[in-house]
């Protein structure tokens, strides 16, 4: 059984169809233990509560500094000890210490066809906003491994979707989120927990 963290901001959708996905059997040998939130009040913390998922606030606000927040993200991570680490929409930076004390076991979605459109800055709808500014006709969704980089991780899986001429930064993100996020998340933890990936030279495998 993986024993999964799950790192959030806001909305929470891709942690639903994560808790989804292992309801329906589309994520199998998988459970979230932790939902952890780096800000209170969110929307997130209820899905987590109604799935019957513990969760928690570590907010960067709470603490003196940076360093006394990331030591304190470490503590609670090692800890916990999960065998994954999901950033669904978790939009603080992840140190360093936590990716060497998670060497390829932490996953991030990210709202765009990795690499464009990533990076520092992109997060959120600022990447619906630039993918829509150079008027791209594909975009997409990418799940890669954290590591020390911001977005630059191996790659695990990606989901192309097309862009519309009337969208708005809104309704793409929104598609991206339906055809995309909420298909590759789910199944990029799925193939995890089965054993399916290994990473070779900076390049993801993935057996079927
Ligand atoms: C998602 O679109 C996710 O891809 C994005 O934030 C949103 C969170 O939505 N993440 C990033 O931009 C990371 N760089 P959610 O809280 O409803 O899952």
């Amino acid at each position: 059984m993986l024993k999964v963290a799950v790192l959030v901001s806001g909305g929470g959708t891709n942690l639903q169809a994560v808790i989804d996905a292992i309801r329906d059997g589309g994520i199998t040998d998988a459970k979230i233990t932790l939902v952890i939130s780096n800000n209170a009040g969110v929307k997130a913390l209820d899905r987590a509560a109604s799935a019957g998922i513990r969760s928690m606030v570590l907010s960067p606000k709470d603490y003196p500094d940076r360093a006394a927040f990331n030591a304190a993200l470490l503590g609670t991570l090692k800890e916990e000890a999960p065998d994954l680490v999901v950033l669904a929409g978790f939009l603080v930076a992840i140190p360093p210490e936590v990716v060497l004390a998670f060497p390829g076991r932490i996953i991030n979605i990210h709202p765009s066809l990795i690499p464009a459109f990533c990076g520092k800055g992109y997060y959120g709808l600022k990447v619906h906003e630039a993918a829509l500014a150079r008027g791209v006709k594909l975009t997409g969704a990418t799940v890669h491994f954290v590591d020390e980089g911001t977005d630059t991780g191996p790659i695990l899986l990606q989901k192309a979707v097309e862009v519309h001429e009337n969208d708005t930064p809104e309704t793409l993100q929104r598609r991206v989120m339906e055809e995309a996020e909420w298909v590759i998340l789910p199944a990029a933890i799925d193939l995890i927990a089965r054993g399916a990936v290994t990473v070779e030279n900076g390049k993801v495998r993935i057996r079927q």
